[in-house]
């Protein structure tokens, strides 16, 4: 008698990744987001930037060993520099339209503005309203996350100039309130709510223009912008987390299809 082996998951995606979901609202690929033949399948000029990198430093609550590590998690990769390439390099035309916004978690203005070319930065702090995951040994729990706001300035002489300096649509307050998705709810380490991301979606485009998201995890930014009547293309490494977010984007734009005819 012959004994199948079920057939193991490739731990890597394949050179150019592979497109597990594409529909007229939503692209998601499994795939490495520093691979050149992904970024080249990003279309050209979309508008904005939402994601949420590795940190750099080493997810590890000591809560639960629901979650393994985060990939890309340990340091080793130098996260404002791959997403230069997203935002398209000094001499290319390729990438995030001119002027658009980008929103960055777990990283500093100063850490971005140079490498994606920034203007109009501001650090913006997510409320999560209970502790979070990370560092549990100190007694201040960490119960915020920072995350970065700037403006994408093709040439850095028009930064000086001040063309940088448009601000999201409407002026708030940097601090956003959302609760973190519930104990035992969250699929992913660290998940995003989908309130949080359609504050940031809204508040920096108009329906039909495209989002994208290089390091998409769960795929909450996807979540957010179908349900906000943008399109999205997301990018995520692990395959597990890549086909969560297909099977979260085709309940949105299930959703969205069904609001739409209301
Ligand atoms: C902080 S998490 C994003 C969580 C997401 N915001 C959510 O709401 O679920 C970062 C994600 O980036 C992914 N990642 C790490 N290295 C990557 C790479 N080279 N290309 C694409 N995704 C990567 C990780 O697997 C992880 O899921």
């Amino acid at each position: 008698m012959t004994v199948t082996e079920p057939l193991a998951l490739p731990l890597t995606p394949p050179p150019g990744g592979e497109v597990l979901h594409h529909s007229s609202r939503a692209t998601v690929i499994w795939g490495d987001c520093r691979d050149t033949q992904v970024i080249a399948q990003v279309p050209n000029g979309y508008g904005l930037l939402c994601t949420d990198p590795p940190y750099g430093v080493r997810f590890n609550s000591g809560r639960s060993d629901r979650f393994t590590e985060i990939p890309g998690d340990d340091g080793s990769v130098d996260w404002p520099n791959v997403l230069a390439d997203w935002v398209g390099r000094i001499g290319t035309t390729r990438g995030l339209a001119p002027s658009r916004h980008v929103y960055v978690f777990g990283y500093r203005p100063d850490q971005l503005a140079g490498p994606l070319r920034l203007g109009g930065t501001a650090e913006l702090i997510w409320d999560k309203q209970d502790l979070g995951s990370g560092d549990l040994s100190s007694p201040w729990g960490p119960g915020h996350e920072t995350f970065t706001f700037g403006v994408h300035v093709k040439r850095a002489s028009d930064r000086g100039k001040g063309a940088g300096a448009l601000s999201a649509r409407l002026r708030r307050g940097s601090i956003l309130r959302y609760p973190r998705p519930g104990r035992g709810r969250a699929r992913h380490s660290n998940e995003k709510p989908v309130p949080l991301m359609a504050d940031l979606i809204e508040s920096s485009t108009v329906r039909g223009d495209l989002v994208v998201d290089p390091c998409a995890g769960s795929g909450s930014t996807g979540v957010a912008a179908v349900l906000s009547g943008r399109h999205c293309f997301l990018v995520e490494l692990t395959r597990a987390d890549a086909e969560l977010a297909v099977e979260r984007v085709q309940a949105a734009e299930h959703l969205a299809k069904q609001m739409e005819a209301l």
